[in-house]
């Protein structure tokens, strides 16, 4: 009455075409088509191949498709979906194709029977049961209008509707009664009672909930459109592919706030530019849950605050642990669009002679490839440049109208960030103000998320110290937390107008360590302090450090 696959593997291969072909065509219409495409392409080598009459995949129609691929590929094909849809295609193709006698697997209904045999690979059936034999060859008779699979809609929907399934076992006694009257009956006393039965079939359902919600939020977490998850060596490039991680692992933190799953990237070797790790940077957990968020979800971000907060290292800092290239390109110089965008240079070709071509600047290089493009120092970005920001801002192709209006495409994994001083609206405190240059509208208004990158805590700032110059003393930490505390303390108020950061604490500390055992730590604090700070201040700067001085030295 029906073929097994293994069946239909063996009949000639004219007769098998004649089977699969409509089915192959009907199933290339369909939207749920690529297990069956991809596999077509693994086997045929007339499409998309250099042979002789080779066809490009997206020139040729389903019909002319299933004539270039084998017949063992179709079955193939046919049997790598997985899709719930594509197997209902391959059952309405059957169904539709009218075949005398029917093929397998053309039971119209029973989904369920033709999925088990697709993974299982032999079935046969007999009225209303089938036999299924598995690849180490057991076997086992099921009936069909039981399959637990076959219902699997039906039950799915009830427990979306009714979430409560923990009280679907409270039976009236009237019910239970009647119910277990029934099970009595047809199971010849084996069954007399049904509320174990019901129990153990619901005992699951909290862990299984539990289970749903972790798949959902990990699903909310994946990028929405497919983009892909590997990347070929380039030679220099080497190749590597993403590993979704949980960002507490990636960044060795505990935090409800971080758990969720992030891009890493993996790569065969070293790549040139993925920055090298620094352990002891310090992150603050809620502003990096943000900024890992905006990567994640391709939002492009500015990071603002004083010098020194460690905003251009955060940037460098995420991608050295996640294995996301940094390309960077520094605005404090005034960067002209033709270094920007790239343009056209006399260069000598592989037969040695000179010719006049056009070399890609920095931005289409860097967005050509899964990269984090930083732009530091952003609100110093020039108006012609920022121009030619917008269109790459809004994640779109980007037309360079100096080589010909050639589009140059933006990788699924290239991302914005960019590091200022401002907001990008001129600078108020006049602390910038030479190099800012206030940004349009526009633009700032293409940012998604503003983050503000604030000095680290003191505590953790002088921990710093330590950690990259143990032999500071302990008198010298204990000036310099002082010092530093105040310090900060005078500069909120507006008491001194030159910021202190890490570069300075750091450049001080290291002074102090280095001369204090040769002149005392007096002197050797006025000496550092001086050389790295005073002596660049303006005069009243002046006065309030040597005044901070004073008190605690
Ligand atoms: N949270 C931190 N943890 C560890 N080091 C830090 C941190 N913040 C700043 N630093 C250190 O401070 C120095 C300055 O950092 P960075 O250059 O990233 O600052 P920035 O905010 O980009 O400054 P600018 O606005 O001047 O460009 C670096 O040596 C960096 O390692
Ligand atoms: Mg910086």
């Amino acid at each position: 009455m029906k073929i097994s696959i293994e069946e239909l593997a063996k009949l000639p291969s004219k007769e098998r075409d004649k089977i699969l072909n409509p089915v192959f065509t009907a199933l290339l219409r369909c939207e749920f088509d690529n297990d069956v495409i991809e596999a077509a392409l693994r086997d045929s080598p007339l499409i998309n191949t250099d042979a002789q009459g080779a066809k490009k995949l997206n020139r040729i129609a389903p019909s002319s498709m299933a004539k270039v691929t084998h017949a063992n590929t179709k079955m193939i094909a046919i049997l790598s979906c997985h899709h719930e849809q594509t197997f209902q295609n391959i059952l309405n193709a059957f169904s539709n194709a009218a075949f005398d006698p029917p093929y397998w697997p053309c039971e119209k209904d029973d989904l369920a029977v033709s999925r088990w045999a697709a993974d299982q690979r032999f079935i046969e059936i007999e009225d209303d049961k089938c036999r299924i034999t598995d690849s180490s060859g057991a076997t086992g008779w099921i009936e069909m209008s039981k399959s637990p699979i076959g219902n699997n809609t039906s039950r799915n929907t009830t427990t979306q509707e009714n979430p409560d399934m923990n009280n679907a076992f409270a039976l009236s006694t009237e019910q239970s009664e009647i119910i277990n009257t029934i099970f009595d009956k047809y199971t010849n006393g084996a069954i007399k009672d049904v509320t174990p039965v019901l129990q153990s079939h619901f005992k699951h359902l909290p862990e299984l909930q539990i289970e749903v919600d972790t798949l959902r939020q990990k699903l909310a977490n994946l990028p929405k459109i497919q983009v892909p998850q590997s990347r070929p060596s380039s030679g220099v490039i080497p190749s590597g592919k993403i590993a979704m991680r949980n960002a507490q692992d990636v960044f060795g933190v505990r935090s409800p706030l971080l758990d969720f799953e992030i891009t890493t990237w993996e790569w065969d070797a070293p790549h040139p530019h993925v920055p090298e790790r620094f352990d002891n940077y310090r992150f603050d957990v809620q502003k990096l849950a943000q900024y890992l968020y905006g990567l994640e979800h391709n939002l492009n971000q500015w990071l603002v605050g004083h010098t020194g907060t460690g905003k251009s290292t955060w940037v460098e800092q995420v991608c050295a642990h996640t294995g996301y290239p940094l390309q960077r390109m520094n605005f404090d110089a005034d960067i002209t669009r033709m270094e920007f965008v790239g343009s056209t240079q006399v260069v000598i070709d592989e037969s040695g002679k000179q010719v006049t071509k056009f070399v890609d600047g920095f931005l289409p290089r860097a967005m050509q490839a899964p990269c984090v493009m930083l732009l530091d120092e952003a609100d110093a970005i020039q108006g012609d440049v920022a121009y030619v920001l917008q269109a790459v801002l809004e994640h779109k192709p980007f037309r360079l109208l100096e080589d010909s209006g050639r589009l140059v495409d933006p990788d699924p994994h290239f991302r914005i960030v960019a590091t200022a001083n401002t907001v990008g609206q001129g600078d108020p405190t006049g602390l910038y103000s030479t190099a800012v240059k206030s940004q349009s509208t526009a633009q700032r208004n293409r940012y998604n998320v503003f983050l503000e990158i604030d000095y680290m805590q003191v505590d953790d700032e002088i921990a710093l110290c330590k950690e990259l110059n143990p032999m500071m003393s302990n008198e010298c930490e204990s000036f310099m937390t002082q010092f530093l505390r105040l310090y900060r303390e005078g500069f909120a108020n507006g008491d001194v107008m030159e910021p202190i950061s890490p570069r300075n604490t750091q450049t001080i500390a290291q002074a102090i360590t280095f001369f204090e055992p040769k002149i005392g730590l007096r002197d050797a604090v006025a000496m550092s302090v001086k050389m790295n700070l005073t002596s660049r201040a303006n005069e009243s700067d002046a006065a309030v450090i040597n005044g901070l001085l004073d008190r605690i030295v």
